[in-house]
């Protein structure tokens, strides 16, 4: 039985670990140093969330509500568990927190080539708007 709850700075390690394993970049000397995750935890906009199959962390996403828009990020399911929808059961407590934090649209940025992803975003409600293009400015490429 899988369960969901708001992780602390002291999951940092497992919170690593589901990203690793799960293949997604992580920026160990930027924004997910621990002390950088730590800051945006103390962010009352934001929130880190876990699934849990027993005591496992099997699942993470982070909500950040920017003030105009709710953005579901860095959601990871690890290899043994996807295919179950257990990433629709994150999105939704994901939304859940953004909309008590006032947003109304719910936003994720996925590569073009993330098929998994796309497809558990678009079972959860999420269209593709194609005119968009994503900028960025970053300092360093570990930023
Ligand atoms: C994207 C991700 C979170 C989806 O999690 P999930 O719980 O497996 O999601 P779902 O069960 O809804 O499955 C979504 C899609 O994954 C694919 N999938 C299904 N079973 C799978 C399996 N055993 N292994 C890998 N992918 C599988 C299918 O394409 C499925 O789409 P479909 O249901 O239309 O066939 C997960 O694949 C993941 O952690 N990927 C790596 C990290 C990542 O890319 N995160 C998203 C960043 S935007």
């Amino acid at each position: 039985m899988s369960n969901v709850k708001r992780l602390s700075i002291e999951d940092y390690d497992e919170i690593i670990r589901v990203w690793s394993i799960s293949g997604l970049p992580y920026k160990p000397k930027g924004r997910d140093r621990k002390n950088m995750i730590a800051k945006e935890m103390e962010n009352p906009n934001c929130a880190f969330f876990g699934l849990f199959e027993s005591d496992k962390m099997i699942g993470v996403v982070i909500g950040n509500f920017d003030g105009r828009r709710g953005w579901v990020n860095r959601l990871a399911i690890d290899p043994d568990y996807r295919g179950k929808g257990l990433a629709s059961l994150l999105i939704e407590y994901c939304e859940d927190f953004l909309r008590k934090q006032g947003a109304m649209v719910m936003c994720a940025l996925i590569e073009d080539i993330n098929y998994p992803s796309i497809s558990a975003f678009q079972k959860a409600g999420y269209n593709c708007e194609h005119t968009i293009k994503y900028f960025a400015k970053r300092p360093s490429k570990e930023a």
